[in-house]
């Protein structure tokens, strides 16, 4: 599917352009954000690499990609880079993942930017399952999966390779029958 262009109350998921460089290296260049993912702080240069391969990702077919702009709905501008990744190996799944930038932490984008993204797996691309995973550590993530409806499914030992040492990692999915949830679950 190309392009992707969805909304929400705040905010929209649209496709990455060159002009989201200098974004998307404010997010993946900190120390900050990138403490509990699965990489150390990208150059400028890698997230050169990192939008022009997601770019190019894009118009591929099949889609297995889909690394995305989370924008403001008004403004256009980003303020988040969010993925997903259909799994080579398994029917109709996918991982999902992403990052904000820090000062648009803790004012409910997160929980927005994944009821997005799972909206694009199961209404736009008719996924059956979605699954995610976090660093043990990261206590921001778990409640943000949990609070968008996800379940936590068990742990990956050794699952990341980062900063020199082997980490486990928490994972969370989510179905297609159990999307969107209701008020009370
Ligand atoms: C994880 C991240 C996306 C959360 O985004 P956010 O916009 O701050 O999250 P929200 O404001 O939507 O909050 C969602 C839930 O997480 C909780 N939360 C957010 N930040 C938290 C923190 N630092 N510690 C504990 N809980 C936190 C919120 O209270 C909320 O829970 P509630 O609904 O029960 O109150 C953001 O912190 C981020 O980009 N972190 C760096 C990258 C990262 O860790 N990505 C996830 C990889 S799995």
């Amino acid at each position: 599917m190309y392009p992707v262009d969805r909304q929400d109350a705040r905010l929209a998921l649209r496709e990455l352009t060159a002009a989201d460089i200098d974004a998307v290296a404010t997010i993946y260049g900190s120390t900050e954000v990138t403490q509990h993912l699965s990489f150390t702080p990208r150059s400028r240069d890698e997230v050169d690499g990192i939008v022009a391969r997601s770019m190019a990702s894009a118009t591929m077919s099949p889609r297995d990609e889909y690394a995305l702009a989370l924008a403001g709905r008004d403004s256009g501008e980003l303020i988040g880079f969010v993925r997903l990744a259909l799994d080579p190996h398994q029917q109709r799944a996918a991982t999902i993942g992403g990052a904000l930038r820090t000062d648009a932490w803790g004012i409910g984008y997160g929980r927005e930017a994944v009821r997005l993204l799972l909206d694009l797996a199961f209404t736009d691309l008719d996924l059956h399952r979605v699954w995610a995973a976090r660093s043990p550590h990261n206590r921001a993530a778990a409640k943000l999966l949990l609070a968008a409806g996800m379940t936590e499914e068990g742990r990956i030992r050794g699952h990341v390779h980062v900063r020199g040492a082997w980490r486990d990692s928490i994972t969370y999915g989510i179905l297609r029958e159990e999307w969107p949830p209701t008020e009370h679950s």
